[in-house]
């Protein structure tokens, strides 16, 4: 055996070991389901009633466009509730000279729609770097978010000793946009770009469906274009109460459920060891516990609630970026080393997505895991090793996402 390989074993027994009593003890399981229900931090009127905000369908009278990619959150975050995934994909283009990543005029991102033809969006051909990023999950975020940034840098820590230095996960400072000149370690969005739900709602809102606010008060451009002129309403074109509900919202959703018969059987719990035994859960952390209730987070303006604090999540994540073969060569907050870096794809929940990888490129489990490289070179010889019999219980937990 490698001593790779007993490094991996001995850290799958000790995290196995150390896992149990803390969920045992110390916090208690969060809540979990696709059942539309609060997770505590709101009562449910309160949730319905931000729900119908996330599904609401935005006109230009209030504010959409000139150029967008959709008319409500819930058009790409929908599946199987109102705040999942889907197959909706947003354009991301940009330059790379050799040495370093261009921004394209007006960002990254590329409008797919205009309120008038003359400000289509597109892609020029002399840029290089070009990719599609499907919508990911956002229910359980209000845990995702309460995670203490000590948690994840731990975690970012003991990655090297776990891996003899292969896999090192780069833990991103981010600016917090609701506190300038505040950073806390990103953990949304496929390049763990953002650090807070505020930040990232008061984004999307701008970006994906041209409704400025409080903290993104300028228009998207059209590749650089202003598009003043075909813009019906004074910026910002919300002062801000939307933005806030819609963060209540995802606060409130409950975490991505395991399906129970599922999960229950022999081989998906079998195929849970293999996952850990093999180096998986090095990145797909399986276990995470949030920050204690009470404690302030993003820069002293988001006390952890009861309903999200103490809590143990299971989101096979560990919110970092690494380099696994797969980047799609944008930069964005994490700076230049983070070019071809992605967050740990998040598991929970595998099991309500057709497609796969930040690109959609994989349209199978199999697939995707086959496209790890790098960072993951030496979990992947590990995977070849297995038996036939462990490698259907590792797909069988998978399965079971
Ligand atoms: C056109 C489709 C689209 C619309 C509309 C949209 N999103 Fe998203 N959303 C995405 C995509 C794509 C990502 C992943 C972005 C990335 O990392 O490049 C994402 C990611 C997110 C995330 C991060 C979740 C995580 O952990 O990765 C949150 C939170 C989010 N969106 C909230 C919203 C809210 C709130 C709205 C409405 C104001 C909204 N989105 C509208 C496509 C969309
Ligand atoms: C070095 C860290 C690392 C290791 C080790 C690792 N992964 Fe991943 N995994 C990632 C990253 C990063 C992504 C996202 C890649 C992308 O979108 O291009 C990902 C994506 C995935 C996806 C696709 C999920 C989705 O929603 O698109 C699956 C499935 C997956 N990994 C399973 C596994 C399995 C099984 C193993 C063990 C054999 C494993 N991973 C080992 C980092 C890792």
């Amino acid at each position: 055996m490698k001593p790779f390989n007993r490094v991996l074993q001995c850290a799958a027994l000790l995290g196995f070991l150390l896992a149990t009593p803390i969920k045992a003890s110390l916090a208690d399981e969060a809540p979990t389901g696709f059942d539309g229900l609060s997770n505590g931090f709101i009562l449910q009127g309160d949730y319905d009633h931000d729900q119908e905000l996330f599904e609401k369908r935005h006109t230009v009278a209030g504010g959409l466009g000139p150029v967008f990619n959709a008319q409500s959150c819930a058009e790409c975050h929908a599946n199987p509730v109102a705040g999942g995934g889907s197959q909706v994909s947003v354009l991301r283009a940009g330059t790379f000279d050799g040495k370093k990543f261009i921004e394209p005029p007006g960002g990254t991102v590329i409008h797919d729609r205009a309120t008038d033809a003359s400000l289509q969006s597109k892609v020029a051909d002399a840029w290089n770097v070009r990719t599609q990023r499907l919508s990911t999950n956002t229910l359980g975020g209000g845990y995702i978010e309460a995670i203490a940034d000590e948690t994840l840098l731990k975690i970012a820590k003991r990655q090297p000793q776990q891996s003899n230095g292969e896999i090192h996960g780069q833990a991103v400072m981010v600016d917090l946009i609701e506190v300038p000149g505040a950073q806390r370690v990103g953990r949304f969005g496929w390049k763990s770009q953002h650090a807070s739900l505020l930040s990232f709602n008061a984004e999307a809102f701008r970006s994906e469906m041209g409704i400025t606010n409080s903290l993104f008060p300028s228009e998207n451009t059209a590749n650089g274009r202003a598009v003043d002129e075909f813009d019906t309403m004074a910026d910002p074109e919300n002062n801000g109460w939307e933005v806030a509900l819609l963060t209540e919202f995802v606060r409130a959703t409950k975490a991505p459920p395991r399906d129970a018969a599922l999960a229950a059987g022999a081989d998906a719990v079998a195929g849970e060891q293999v996952f850990e035994q093999t180096g998986c859960g090095i990145c797909h952390t399986s276990t995470i516990t949030t920050a204690p209730v009470d404690t302030l987070v993003n820069a002293g303006t988001f006390k952890v609630p009861a309903a999200l604090g103490d809590k143990t999540i299971h989101p096979y994540s560990d919110f970092l970026l690494h380099d696994i073969g797969s980047g799609d060569g944008i930069v964005q907050n994490g700076g230049p080393s983070s070019r071809n870096k992605l967050r740990t794809a998040p598991l929970w929940g595998l099991r309500t997505r057709s497609r796969l990888l930040h690109d959609g490129s994989a349209l199978t489990v199999q697939q995707a895991v086959k496209r790890h490289q790098g960072e993951a070179a030496t979990v992947m010889e590990q995977l070849k090793a297995l038996s036939a019999v462990e490698k259907q219980q590792l797909f069988k937990f998978l399965d079971s996402l």
